[in-house]
């Protein structure tokens, strides 16, 4: 159960920042801006045990990729359990993610979805993670987020010039709920 591989992270690693998965509400509600019928690239910072990562496989078409990084081994183990040839899984850090996907999604990735927690980053790692992201997306492309404050629209905002954001209450804790656009 993945509540409890949470748990038993929580405990070891603090940047897991998260005692139980995302709900499905804000699963649905930081999902909402991408559009499953056509093929679309996306790629997911902290999958954690595979909530998000999931939804989307669920949803999206067959001709999809999905990429997910996640860097706690006992939540990773759970993630590798999905069984599907669209989804590609990277046990390493967001930190070094347009060197690790394949150069032929640089640019053209539809969405990111991100669940890390960027307030514990030092600001020359945030804005690395936030530059290589905007470089990966293709104009239009979006950023989607789910963070426990606000503290990440003024970066968004330097980053992608926009950002909306809405509460997402349904979920313990309250989740902000991010897009931004490329
Ligand atoms: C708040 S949890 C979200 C997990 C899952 N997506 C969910 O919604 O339930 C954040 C996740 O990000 C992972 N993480 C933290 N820093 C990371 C990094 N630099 N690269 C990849 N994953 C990271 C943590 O191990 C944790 O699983």
């Amino acid at each position: 159960m993945s509540t409890l591989a949470y748990l038993k992270s929580f405990f070891k690693d603090k940047d897991v920042a998260s005692v139980t998965p995302t709900s499905r509400f804000c699963v649905r509600s930081v999902c909402s801006p991408i559009d499953f019928t056509k093929d679309i690239t996306v790629v997911e910072y902290g999958a954690g045990a595979g909530v998000f990562s999931r939804y989307i496989l669920q949803n999206m078409t067959a001709d999809s990729k999905l990429f997910l990084f996640e860097t706690n081994e006992i939540l990773f183990e759970k993630l590798e359990q999905i069984n599907d040839p669209r989804a590609i899984c990277y046990d390493e850090s967001v930190e070094f993610v347009s060197k690790l996907l394949p150069d032929e999604t640089i640019g053209e990735v539809d969405f990111i979805i991100s669940g890390i927690p960027f307030s514990f980053l030092d600001e020359d790692t945030k804005s690395s993670i936030l530059s290589q992201s905007s470089r990966l997306l293709r104009d239009g492309g979006k950023f989607l987020a789910y963070q426990t404050s606000g503290h990440l629209k003024e970066p968004l905002r330097q980053t992608f010039g926009n950002v909306k954001t809405e509460w997402e209450w349904r979920n313990i804790p309250p989740m902000t709920v991010y897009e931004a656009e490329k």
